[in-house]
């Protein structure tokens, strides 16, 4: 059998390939507009960042990375978030000696080997924007603000924001041990109970509903905060709703990556199921010192690119689509014999070069093979090119909705087309 795409994986293909494209370019829009500029970090790092950065006690490093030995025998694991990559690189260029905050947005894979679904693959894509060196509760708003921006951009409406805070490291100590002491009196299974000791605050992410029931009166982190979270929450709430950005507070969410303190938030969509989760950050003032770096707060977030795309298409916000998914055509060749090709060739290069989308029949297709191409093409014009024409330095241009065809000269071809499509 010929191979398939890995489990877990699939191809992006046009016309749909296009909707992934749309989605990047909208999310990053208003980040772009906000100052941040583009980071490109390597797909695999040494596999110590991910383990110290996003933590040896979370699924992702515990049981989904990509990791492999290199030959020349160096641990690597293939990334599966960005965050820790952007804030080695910021460290290792030293770009937070320079103004602050640096404002980073990027747009990469991302792998993870987690069981597949629909939503849920090991090979995903993000865009992600970082902004690193201030504590200002502003900054924590305006990232969120971008997010929901990209979201109406693209016209989703079904997108909340679900909101919390998970305190800092004065006040997280005191919870963690609230937590854990109401947990000890849970009759737990022995993972759960394992996952209590170690990281009690992912307890409250799991699913199953029999114990979600019982942890119903778990002690909330909001109820632990110490003055200045309080304080830098409510900031960053009322910040949120003098913009007339929509949130719900939700002080059972908890993150999968261990460097958030503070601020986290989540965007989740009604239509997807149980992979409902299309983006997600929050602040991680720890990472840096985490990884071995200095003191650098920072804050930041992710939008799943395949899950946007299937939220758009869960409410419906594709239309027509050019079926060869690029952008679609306007102006179709039909060359008739060898000479014609080439000039046709070159033709086609000063229709583009004047802004207008152009293709042509190749593999020297007589004349109604060729038709056929430009009707499928979904052109508005066809350009004939024969023999005849070629020695009168004409070509016949057929417009495709009115069968109305004409003779123009070469030399006059680009503008009058300019002119009927423009
Ligand atoms: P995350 O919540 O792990 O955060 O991922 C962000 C988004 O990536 C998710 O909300 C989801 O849309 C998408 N995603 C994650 N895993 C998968 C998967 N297996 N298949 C499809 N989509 C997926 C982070 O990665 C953090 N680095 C975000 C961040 C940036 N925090 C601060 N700065």
């Amino acid at each position: 059998m010929a191979f398939q795409s890995p489990k877990g994986t699939f191809d992006w293909l046009p016309p749909r390939s296009e909707r992934a494209l749309r989605v990047r370019e909208a999310v990053s829009a208003p980040a772009r507009r906000a100052g941040y500029g583009y980071i490109e970090t390597p797909t695999f790092e040494d596999t110590a960042l991910f383990a110290r950065g996003v933590g040896e006690s979370t699924d992702i490093v515990s049981k989904e990375m990509y990791t492999f030995d290199d030959k020349g025998g160096r641990s690597i694991t293939l990334r599966p978030e960005g965050t820790a990559p952007v804030v080695r690189a910021v460290l290792q260029h030293g770009l937070h000696n320079g103004r602050l905050p640096v404002k980073l947005w990027y747009s990469g894979n991302n792998f993870r080997y987690e069981r597949a679904q629909r939503g849920r693959y090991r090979h995903f894509s993000q865009v992600g924007i970082e902004a690193l060196g201030a504590d200002d509760p502003v900054l924590d708003a305006e990232v969120i603000l971008l997010a929901a921006e990209g979201y109406a951009a693209l016209g989703l409406t079904g997108v909340t924001l679900l909101l919390n805070t998970l305190g800092c490291k004065e006040c997280r100590p005191a919870y963690r041990a609230a937590l854990q002491g109401f947990l000890a009196g849970l009759d737990l299974d022995e993972p759960t109970r394992r996952r209590a000791e170690i990281n009690p605050l992912r307890v409250l992410d799991d699913r199953r509903p029999e114990l979600q029931a019982r942890l119903a009166a778990a002690p909330l982190v909001t109820d632990h905060l110490c003055e200045a979270c309080k304080a830098y929450h409510e900031e960053v709430r009322s910040l949120l709703s003098a913009m007339g950005v929509a949130y719900t507070d939700d002080p059972r969410l908890v993150r999968g990556l261990d460097y958030y303190m503070r601020t986290t938030f989540e965007f989740v969509h009604d239509g997807l199921g149980s992979q409902s989760a299309v983006g997600g950050g929050g602040r991680y003032d720890g990472l840096s010192e985490m990884i071995g770096g200095p003191p650098l707060p920072g804050v930041g977030w992710a939008i799943g690119v395949d899950r946007t795309v299937l939220a758009m298409e869960a409410e419906g916000l594709f239309g027509e689509e050019d079926p060869a998914g690029g952008v679609p055509v306007q102006v179709y060749g039909v060359p008739l014999g060898e000479e014609a090709r080439r000039r046709m060739f070159r033709l086609l290069a000063e229709i583009r070069a004047a802004g207008l989308v152009a293709d042509m029949a190749f593999g020297g297709k007589g004349l109604k093979g060729a038709m056929k191409g430009a009707d499928r093409s979904g052109a508005r014009f066809a350009l004939i090119l024969g023999e005849r024409d070629l020695a009168a330095q004409a070509v016949q241009v057929k417009d495709l909705t009115t069968a109305e065809q004409t003779e123009v000269p070469l030399a006059q071809v680009v503008h009058v087309l300019k002119g009927k499509i423009q």
